[in-house]
């Protein structure tokens, strides 16, 4: 597909995710407006990017109607976000998810936006299916279905905006997809999230090492790069609001994770755990056969390699003192 020129709108462009969403579609030759509250968006990421930037808040219509205005291809990320710590304390706040999805959506359609890709979520995904760490199981698309049991109310969100984006493909053939992403980790991703956490432990030599929950439960941490080419290849291969798990199939225990991060920036220290901290399902790696078949991707960087760039890239952006300032807010905020 040919992105020179085409005029593509990033919500919640100044974000993690959406920073180097943004990058790589500037890349492609990709026309890019970034729209923003920065709520837990930082300017520093785009600010020296080629692109436009809007700064505002979505829920609010006349600004939804301004963002979304001329534009071809709309890649909605913004969203009311944080870790576990976070999503599992603010339920309310996940809540006006469905508002601002919803919204962004309606102005897309009504401005003539010929398609949508939705960042999606694991979270989607029924949470009785992921508490047995002894089973080696895999999320698959197709497991989504009536009776809903999404994670919290942020999972629901996510659901419902899948629903909704069906919903215009089917009734308006407006092009839509939603790809749902697994515990993405890399350069710029914040302290609430669990990689992250680890890493500023180790870095700040913090005796003991505390980890959440038993160390037992399993994820399949994702490389952003990887989260980036497969949110492009979705916009490229899907129209008619299929959704499509981005996730690699390695299955790492954080208390693995833990020792890797202990043996890279503090060996030696002792694990503690905090079996009382909210850890979210236990077992969460996704099946990316969909993905392989339907957009030709498969994630490029094993989780040793993209551990220790992004190890690399937080020593090197932060000071110690920044990295444990508001450290145990951080850890539970956005
Ligand atoms: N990080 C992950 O592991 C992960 C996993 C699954 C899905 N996602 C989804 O990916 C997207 C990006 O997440 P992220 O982790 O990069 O960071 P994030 O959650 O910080 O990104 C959200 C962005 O949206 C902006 N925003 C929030 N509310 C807004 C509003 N009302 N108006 C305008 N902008 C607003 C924020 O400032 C921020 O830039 C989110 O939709 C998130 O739900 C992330």
């Amino acid at each position: 597909m040919n992105w020179n020129s085409k005029k593509v709108l990033v919500t919640g462009g100044a974000s993690f995710i959406g920073s180097h969403l943004t990058e790589q579609l500037i890349e492609i030759g990709a026309k890019v407006r970034i729209a923003d509250n920065f709520s837990s968006g930082e300017m520093s990421h785009v600010k020296s990017l080629d692109c436009e930037i809007l700064e505002g808040d979505l829920l609010n219509p006349e600004f939804c109607n301004q963002a979304t205005d001329d534009i071809d291809t709309v890649f909605h990320l913004a969203a009311d976000h944080g870790g576990r710590g976070y999503i599992d304390a603010h339920p309310v706040e996940c809540s006006t998810n469905m508002i601002l999805d919803g919204q962004v959506f309606r102005y897309a359609h009504r401005n003539g936006a010929e398609k949508i890709i939705f960042a999606s979520s694991g979270c989607v995904y029924p949470t009785s299916a992921q508490m047995d760490v002894s089973r080696e199981t895999f999320l698959y698309e197709d497991m989504v279905k009536p009776p809903y049991e999404a994670d919290d109310l942020y999972g629901w969100a996510k659901l419902m905006a899948e629903l909704t984006l069906k919903a215009y493909y089917q009734q308006h053939e407006l092009k839509t997809a939603s790809c749902r992403y697994f515990t993405v980790y890399g350069p710029r991703c914040t302290e609430n999230h669990a990689v992250m956490a680890m890493i500023a432990r180790g870095y700040l030599k913090l005796e003991p090492f505390e980890v959440w929950g038993d160390g037992e439960q399993i994820r399949n941490w994702t490389y952003v790069d990887d989260i980036v080419s497969g949110t492009i290849a979705a916009a490229e291969n899907i129209n008619d609001g299929t959704s499509v798990n981005l996730g690699t199939m390695e299955r790492i225990k954080v208390k693995d994770c833990a020792n890797q991060v202990i043996k890279t920036l503090n060996p030696g220290t002792t694990i503690k755990l905090l079996t009382h901290k909210p850890t979210g399902p236990l077992n969460r790696v996704a099946s990316n056969r969909l993905a392989k078949e339907l957009l030709g991707w498969k994630p490029k960087t094993s989780f040793q390699v993209g551990l220790q760039k992004t190890i690399q890239w937080y020593i090197n952006s932060k000071t110690t003192e920044q990295a444990s300032d508001d450290l145990t807010r951080k850890l539970v905020g956005r």
